[in-house]
């Protein structure tokens, strides 16, 4: 033992004498490169000095207790990844990662911390990933997130908490944060209220299995509403998803199968149906200031709108860069001078970011000239020729008859002429008086000649 002391510190001495004080590599690490591995060393404690140009530290699998303030003081300000699990920390000191405030992955996981408490964590601004599972954390203490802006997975699994402070997590405190699992511990009764108004990304990314949950509509509900949304969180753990009737542990059952207790429950059926499509067909004429709505089964004012144009452009409220193109802040899209090339099928999706649902419509646009040749669609010319049949039958009873010529009137009509203009004198919204001549003499002039020149 001693032999091996005394060429260690002569090891040590002489790292120090080629490296200086900041550079050394204790004796039972490894340095590589950026990273420090002191994993199953048997260390009682962190290593005095460490190479101050460490990223990552891995300390896992020793027996580290506890860490003192000073812990992390003037050695690695460019730490980012620090591994500590399977070690017996119990407890964390004020300040212990002060001079750390760059990590981004702090891994405590399979150690024995009981309470989380507040100023943990404190100022780690920049921290991506918290593993803290399977400790023996009863709690965690309302301000223990806050601050921590860059979180995107927390890690609280087989552990023994009762309770949560889910409140603490909003909108805007941690716009990242999309897995919280909590799966595992002893929660019996949740503010089911706190957990619906978490950001719509938490709630997807929300672990709630294997708890001891007492069964009652509103916990079904929650969980209902996840399963129809497909969350992986419920889906992938099925079966695990279990609840006691009255709190009784030995009577329980899974509730995401289908389940007599909760026939009576009523689920709130507003959002059965996140994805819906509707369509509508639209024709209008070259021209045209057309308005297309957005109106889906979504309502409420956190709509975001984005639609999507036949020429698979994006248009959404702040990409318009057109003044032939806008958008109101309820999702109607306006054109104003619509033209033939802007024909086809137009698809707008609203988004509910906070209940985090979509739905979906669509508007099949046709636009026609105004033009004769283009407007040949089996309805109008069918129309017109009604009409204009209609026009001529009234015509022949109120007028009498004098000559041959009047035996077979239909005969006589270009339908698709009489629908082209029987179309542009509706464009030009006459008085219904004028129809009658308009549609009825015109192409008779150009066409007959002298044989209708009768029409007063
Ligand atoms: C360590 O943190 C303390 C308190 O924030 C600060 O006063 C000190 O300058 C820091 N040391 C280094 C080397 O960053
Ligand atoms: C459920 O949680 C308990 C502790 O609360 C744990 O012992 C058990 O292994 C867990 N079961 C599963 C299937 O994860
Ligand atoms: C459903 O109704 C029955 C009888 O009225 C009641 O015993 C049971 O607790 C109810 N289930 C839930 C989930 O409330
Ligand atoms: C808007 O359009 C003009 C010309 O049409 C272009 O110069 C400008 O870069 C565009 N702006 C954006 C934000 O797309
Ligand atoms: C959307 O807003 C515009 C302008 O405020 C309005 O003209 C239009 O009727 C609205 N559409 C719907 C569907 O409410
Ligand atoms: C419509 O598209 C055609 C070719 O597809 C083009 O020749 C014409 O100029 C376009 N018209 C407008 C108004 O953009
Ligand atoms: C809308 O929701 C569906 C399923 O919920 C999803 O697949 C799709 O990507 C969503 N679309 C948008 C634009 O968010
Ligand atoms: C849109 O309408 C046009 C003409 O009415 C039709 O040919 C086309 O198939 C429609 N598209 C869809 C997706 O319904």
């Amino acid at each position: 033992m001693t032999t091996r002391g005394y060429s260690q510190s002569l090891f040590l001495l002489l790292l120090c004498l080629f490296h200086g004080s900041g550079q050394t590599c204790p004796s039972m690490c490894l340095c590589i490169s950026d990273t420090v591995s002191c994993s199953s060393s048997g260390l009682m404690r962190l290593p005095w000095s460490l190479p101050s140009f460490s990223v990552t530290l891995d300390v896992s699998h020793n027996h580290l207790s506890w860490l003192g303030p000073s812990s992390f003081q003037n050695k690695m300000p460019r730490l980012e990844n620090l591994w500590m699990a399977h070690n017996q920390i119990s407890t964390l000191s004020h300040g212990v990662f002060q001079n750390v405030s760059g990590l981004r992955y702090l891994d405590l996981s399979s150690n024995k911390l009981h309470v989380v408490e507040q100023h943990y964590f404190h100022g780690l601004w920049r921290l991506e990933e918290l593993r803290l599972f399977n400790n023996k954390i009863t709690q965690v203490e309302a301000g223990t997130l806050s601050g921590l802006s860059s979180l995107k997975k927390v890690y609280f699994s087989f552990n023994q908490i009762t309770h949560f402070p889910f409140f603490s997590i909003r909108d805007h405190s941690h716009p990242f944060l999309a897995m919280l699992d909590l799966s595992s511990n002893r929660m019996t009764r949740l503010l089911w209220e706190d957990v619906k108004a978490l950001p719509g990304l938490v709630q997807r990314g929300l672990y709630l299995h294997n708890n001891s949950l007492i069964c009652d509509c509103s916990m079904y509900s929650v969980f209902w509403h996840w399963n129809l949304r497909g969350y992986n969180s419920v889906k992938d753990f099925t079966d695990e998803h279990t609840c006691n009737i009255y709190g009784d542990p030995r009577a329980s059952i899974r509730f995401l199968h289908p389940n007599r207790f909760f026939l009576n429950c009523s689920v709130e059926t507003t959002v059965m149906q996140p994805v819906t499509v509707l369509l509508s067909n639209l024709l209008v004429l070259e021209g045209d200031r057309v308005r297309l709505d957005c109106q889906t089964t979504l309502s409420g004012t956190d709509l975001s709108f984005t639609w999507l144009s036949p020429r698979k452009d994006f248009i959404t409220l702040t990409s318009i860069n057109d003044t032939l193109i806008s958008m109101f802040s309820n999702g109607t899209l306006e054109i104003k001078e619509i033209s033939v090339n802007d024909s086809g099928l137009y698809l707008c999706t609203a988004v509910d970011i906070k209940q985090d649902l979509n739905a979906t419509r669509e508007v099949n646009v046709t636009v026609l000239l105004p033009a004769a040749e283009s407007f040949n669609t089996g309805y109008t010319t069918l129309l017109g020729c009604i009409v204009t049949l209609t026009l001529i039958l009234v015509y022949l009873f109120l007028t009498p008859c004098r000559c041959s010529y009047c035996k077979k009137p239909a005969a006589t009509y270009n339908h698709s002429n009489l629908s082209s203009v029987f179309f542009s004198s509706t464009r030009d919204r006459p008085k219904p008086e004028n129809i009658k001549h308009v549609s009825f003499m015109d192409p008779m002039m150009s066409e007959e000649g002298a044989e209708w020149t009768m029409v007063t």
